[in-house]
């Protein structure tokens, strides 16, 4: 029981790789918030949860949204004591290059992948320093790290994180929060699914990965569980490439 006492809320945890992250900190023990738009889908992850013997429930929670952000964080202490793990993990992809992203697509992407994780991070703060410290994780991707003709936008919002993740990490350490980021390659997902779909695509961006395949939610979900858990007490203000080594050419 890697995150026995632990409490975890875990942003966009309804599906892919949040509900991957919210079922393996809960098998290890954590109480998990599962933190969504998607009602069904979230209270369905749950219910997964709870038959596997694991303790979870869901919040309804819009990460652009500082009165959502509140409700939840103050929910969260009143049904478990407090607030040790933050996943920010929900984020929305747009696959557009500079020149055809319209501003309120710009606007979205920024509000959803890097405003979600800042008002999260200064909410939850306090709470997680009351109880003598945390982990909080920050899902980036490799599309922060290298260039791409498409998403101009979710790359600058990637970007940002990035560097709020580093921001925070120096901010924190005296508070005993540690604060990391999660770059991952091609994931398996409802979100990559309908581009990874289109005839031919998922052998092509497999090729593109030294070790021949794409990443599925549970890769993603092994190591936020080794950033939340105590094995990674030493480890704050760093960016993990979890791809299959693409970046690595
Ligand atoms: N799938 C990939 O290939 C990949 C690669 C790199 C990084 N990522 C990142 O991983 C994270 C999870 O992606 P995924 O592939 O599991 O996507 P997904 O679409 O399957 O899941 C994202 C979840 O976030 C939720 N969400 C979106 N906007 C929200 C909001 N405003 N408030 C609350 N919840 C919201 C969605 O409802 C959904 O449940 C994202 O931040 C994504 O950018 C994914």
């Amino acid at each position: 029981m890697r995150l026995e006492g632990k409490v975890a809320l875990v942003t966009g945890g309804a599906r892919g790789i949040g509900a991957a992250i919210s079922s393996a900190f809960a098998r290890e023990g954590a109480k998990v918030v599962v933190g969504d738009l998607l009602t069904g889908e979230g209270e369905a992850t749950v219910e997964a949860i709870e038959r596997q013997g694991g303790e979870a429930i869901f919040l309804p929670l819009d990460v652009t949204d500082e009165g959502s952000w509140e409700r939840a964080v103050s929910a969260t202490v009143a049904r478990f004591g407090g607030l040790d793990v933050l996943v920010n993990n929900a984020g929305i992809g747009m696959r557009a290059t500079l020149e055809e992203v319209t501003l309120e697509q710009w606007r979205r992407t920024m509000d959803v992948n890097a405003k979600g994780p800042y008002l999260g991070m200064k909410l939850s703060v306090p709470v997680m320093a009351a109880r003598g410290g945390g982990s909080i994780i920050n899902m980036s991707s490799i599309a922060a790290m290298v260039g791409g003709e498409a998403s101009a936008a979710y790359r600058a919002s990637k970007g940002a994180l990035w560097a709020l993740t580093k921001a925070m990490a120096v901010r924190c350490a005296s508070q005993g929060i540690r604060v990391n980021s999660i770059h991952p390659g091609d994931v398996v997902t409802p979100l990559s699914q309908p581009f990874l779909d289109q005839p031919g695509r998922m052998e092509e961006r497999a090729a593109m990965v030294p070790l021949g395949r794409l990443g599925q939610p549970k890769d993603i979900a092994d190591l936020a569980l080794y950033l939340a858990s105590d094995e990674s007490s030493y480890v704050t203000g760093s960016e993990i490439v979890i791809d299959g080594g693409r970046i690595a050419y």
